[in-house]
């Protein structure tokens, strides 16, 4: 085990450890200890220094624990997860399953990290991904339908999202077509899939979710729109993130289960009751042009359906901006 992960271990209790404890336990010297907690820092861990006490977290940190995980996996779903993997640091677990699965990894792989050095959300962008702090989680699934089945599965991950934090009793959660996962107004976390395979014939999902469970001070200066995290929701220290992974597996796992059957239909009245565009002025941004016009929720394949001065028209791809009245 590396310094770092060490010193983290010492230090997940919360409480303070001085400068020349910290450095005997490791074995190393104090500006060792020094050089441990910034490189830390610099990496979204939230220290606090204080001359003649030493150093602490800012709370009590919780390690993802593959034990800890597969103890809640539901007798169902736990034979259909072929692998756990946990990374300390990683790019991304996305990156990670897409190149993983290129080499035949089976269904049901799912890795997660501590951090992210290059993580990625919808549209090309980065996704903060401070250490121990929030949830990086993804998931390879392997469909026997083909490709152009698969509309819907986007949102179909976004309903088993949300189920996840209802079971933790995480209410008042919204969902921004096609995927996004808000709560009263602010971005909660963020879904991003990834196809691969055939174009017809079997393909396979890589399925990414980041959520939001306690972002350090400092690391939300890179997000830019209105975000919040489940310790802000629910109190701090209330959300264990093995259980959450737990969950999230479960519900994503089941929810794809039942797509396979029904496709989108399985998810299609939770999703419009989820939806919290529908009735709403919105703009789609297209890669060439901006829609303007009212959320009419979703047609039977989960494509969204705008009310626009031309009439009702759908739309497979695009990024809504949203102005709630309130
Ligand atoms: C979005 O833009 O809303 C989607 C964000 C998806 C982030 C997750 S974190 C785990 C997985 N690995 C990545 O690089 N991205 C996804």
């Amino acid at each position: 085990m590396g310094h770092q992960r060490q010193l983290l271990e010492i230090l997940s209790d919360g409480v303070f450890h001085s400068g020349q404890a910290l450095a005997a336990r490791l074995g190393v010297t104090r500006a060792a200890v020094w050089k441990l907690i910034r490189e830390l820092t610099g990496e979204g861990v939230e220290i606090y220094a204080v001359r003649r006490r030493g150093y602490r977290l800012a709370e009590p940190l919780e390690f993802l624990d593959e034990t800890q995980i597969v103890a809640q996996l539901e007798a169902s779903v736990k034979p259909l997860v072929s692998s756990l993997e946990i990374f300390q640091h990683i790019d991304s677990t996305n990156t990670y399953l897409t190149s993983r699965a290129k080499c035949g990894a089976a269904s049901g792989a799912v890795c997660l990290a501590e951090a992210q050095s290059a993580g990625r959300g919808r549209q090309g962008r980065s996704w903060v991904s401070p250490y121990g702090a929030n949830l990086y989680l993804s998931l390879l699934w392997r469909f026997t339908l083909d490709a152009g089945a698969l509309t819907g599965l986007s949102l179909a991950t976004g309903v088993g999202v949300a189920r996840a934090l209802q079971r933790l009793h995480v209410t008042a959660i919204g969902l921004k077509w096609p995927n996004d996962v808000w709560w009263q107004r602010h971005k909660l976390g963020g879904i991003l899939l990834e196809f691969g395979g055939e174009s017809s014939g079997p393909c396979h999902v890589v399925a990414g979710i980041g959520l939001n469970v306690a972002m350090p001070k400092g690391a939300d200066q890179q997000i830019d729109q209105p975000w919040v995290d489940l310790r802000t929701i629910v109190g701090p220290g209330r959300i264990s993130r093995n259980q959450l992974a737990a969950h999230l597996i479960n519900e994503i796992i089941g929810a794809y289960l039942a797509f396979e059957q029904e496709g989108f239909k399985s998810v299609r009245e939770e999703w419009e009751r989820l939806d919290l565009a529908a009735g709403h002025p919105i703009t789609l941004r297209l890669p060439d042009r901006n829609i303007d016009g009212v959320a009419r929720g979703v047609d039977e394949s989960g494509a969204l359906l705008v009310e626009t001065a031309t009439g009702l028209q759908s739309f497979l791809g695009g990024e809504i901006s949203l102005t709630l009245k309130s």
